[in-house]
C-alpha cells in the first residue's frame, strides 16, 4: 500500500512528495472516452464498476499517488431532488430552480446510504482493488447552492447574489439544508471507506472575504466538524481563493487546497501548519517537456517548507490536455522530489 499521500496531509516525512490531480479520471485519457462513448455521463456515474474503471485509469496509466472516487459534485444535489440533466458539449442543468422558500422545501435531506449507495457501493469495491489511498468527496455548500439557484453553471451569479443580499434568510435556510444533506453524504463515504474527503468551493471565489465569512465559510467548519470522529485528511479547495486563505485556515481542514494565483511559498506562511496542496496552472502541462520539469522543480523548492505538500494541479486538468503531458509531470515530481 502506498500511503505517501496520506503521510503528507498528516505533515509526517515522505520519501518524495506525492501527486495527483484534480479531475485526473475524465475526458482526457482515450480510455476514458471509450467507457464513456457507450454511456451518458449520469449512467456512468451511477454504474459502480464504470466508475471502478474510470477510477483506476489515471492510477494505473499515470502512476498517481491517490484516486479520487469517479462521481460529480451534482449527483447529492439530485438525490436532494432536484431533476439534473447533463446536455453533451454544454455544463449542467437545472430546470427546476431554488429560488423561493416553496422550491426549497420540496428538497429532502437523503438518507445517503438509500439515495446514493451507488456512490458507497463504488467506494467499497474500489477499496478492493486499490494501492493507493482513496479521495472521496462533495462540493462544498456555497458551490452546490450557485448550481441550484442559477440553474447551471454561471458567469456573473446575479440570481445567487440577489438571493444572498435580499433575502439572506432564505439562502441560509438553502445553505443549512444542502449542509444537513452532505454531513450525511460524506459521513457515509467515510464508513464505505474513503480515506480522505475533500470538500470543492469551485466558486468560493467570487466573493468578498466578509461574504465568504458571512454565507459560505460557517456550513464548511460544520461539515469538517462532522467529520473529524473518522480522523482522515479533510481538504478543502476554494478556488479563485488565494484572497481567502486567512478565512480558510479556520475551516477546519487538515490540508488547504490552492489555486495557482498564489505563489505556493507565500501561501504557507499564511497556512501554517497545516498541509497544502496544489497549485500548478493547469495549462502549464502544455509547457515543452524542459520547461515543464524546470517550472516543476521551483514549484516544489517553493514548497521545500511546507508541513507537508501534495502536488496537484491549481484546478481541473483541461479535457484537451495530452494524457503524456500529464505523465511527464507526475514523473518529474516524484524524481525531482526523492529525498
Ligand atoms: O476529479 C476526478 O477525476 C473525479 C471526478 C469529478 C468529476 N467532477 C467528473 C466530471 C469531480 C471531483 C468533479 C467535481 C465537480 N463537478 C466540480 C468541482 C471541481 C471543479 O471542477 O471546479 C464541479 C463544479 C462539478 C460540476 C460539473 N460537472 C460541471 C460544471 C461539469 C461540466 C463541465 C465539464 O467539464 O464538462 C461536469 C461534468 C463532469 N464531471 C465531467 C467529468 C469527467 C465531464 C462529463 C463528460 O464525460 O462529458
Amino acid at each position: 500500500m502506498n500511503d505517501t499521500f496520506l503521510k503528507a496531509c498528516r505533515g509526517e516525512k515522505t520519501a518524495y512528495t506525492p501527486i495527483w490531480m484534480m479531475r485526473q479520471a475524465g475526458r482526457y485519457l482515450p480510455e476514458y472516452q471509450k467507457v464513456r462513448g457507450n454511456v451518458t455521463f449520469l449512467e456512468l456515474c451511477k454504474s459502480p464498476e464504470l466508475c471502478v474503471e474510470v477510477t483506476l485509469q489515471p492510477v494505473d496509466l499515470l502512476g498517481m499517488d491517490a484516486a479520487i472516487l469517479f462521481s460529480d459534485i451534482l449527483i447529492l444535489m439530485e438525490a436532494m431532488g432536484a431533476p439534473l440533466e447533463f446536455h453533451e458539449g454544454s455544463g449542467p442543468i437545472f430546470r427546476q430552480t431554488i429560488r423561493d422558500q416553496a422550491a426549497l422545501d420540496r428538497l429532502i435531506v437523503p438518507d445517503a446510504d438509500e439515495a446514493t449507495g451507488f456512490v458507497m457501493e463504488t467506494i467499497r469495491l474500489l477499496r478492493q482493488e486499490l494501492q493507493v489511498p482513496l479521495i472521496g468527496f462533495a462540493g462544498a455548500p456555497f458551490t452546490c447552492a450557485t448550481y441550484l439557484i442559477e440553474g447551471g453553471s454561471s458567469k456573473v451569479f446575479w440570481e445567487t447574489k440577489k438571493m444572498m443580499y435580499r433575502e439572506p434568510e432564505l439562502f441560509h435556510n438553502l445553505m443549512s439544508k444542502i449542509t444537513d444533506s452532505t454531513i450525511l453524504y460524506l459521513q457515509a463515504q467515510a464508513r464505505a471507506g474513503a480515506q480522505a474527503l475533500q470538500l470543492f468551493d469551485s466558486w468560493a471565489g467570487i466573493l468578498a472575504p466578509c461574504d465568504f465569512a458571512e454565507f459560505a465559510l460557517p456550513y464548511v467548519q460544520k461539515i469538517l466538524a462532522a467529520l473529524k470522529q473518522f480522523d482522515i485528511p479533510l481538504i478543502y479547495f476554494a478556488n479563485n481563493g488565494a484572497t481567502l486563505l486567512d478565512l480558510s485556515v479556520a475551516s477546519g481542514a487538515d490540508v488547504i487546497g490552492l489555486d495557482w494565483r498564489i505563489p505556493i511559498g507565500e501561501a504557507i506562511k499564511k497556512v501554517g501548519n497545516k498541509a497544502v496542496q496544489g497549485n500548478l496552472d493547469p495549462f502549464a502541462l502544455l509547457l515543452p517537456k524542459d520547461r515543464l520539469r524546470e517550472r516543476i522543480g521551483r514549484l516544489l523548492e517553493d514548497a521545500g517548507n511546507a508541513h507537508g505538500h501534495i502536488f496537484n494541479l491549481g484546478h481541473g486538468i483541461h479535457q484537451f490536455t495530452p494524457p503524456e503531458q500529464a505523465k511527464i509531470a507526475v514523473d518529474a515530481v516524484h524524481e525531482l522530489s526523492s529525498r
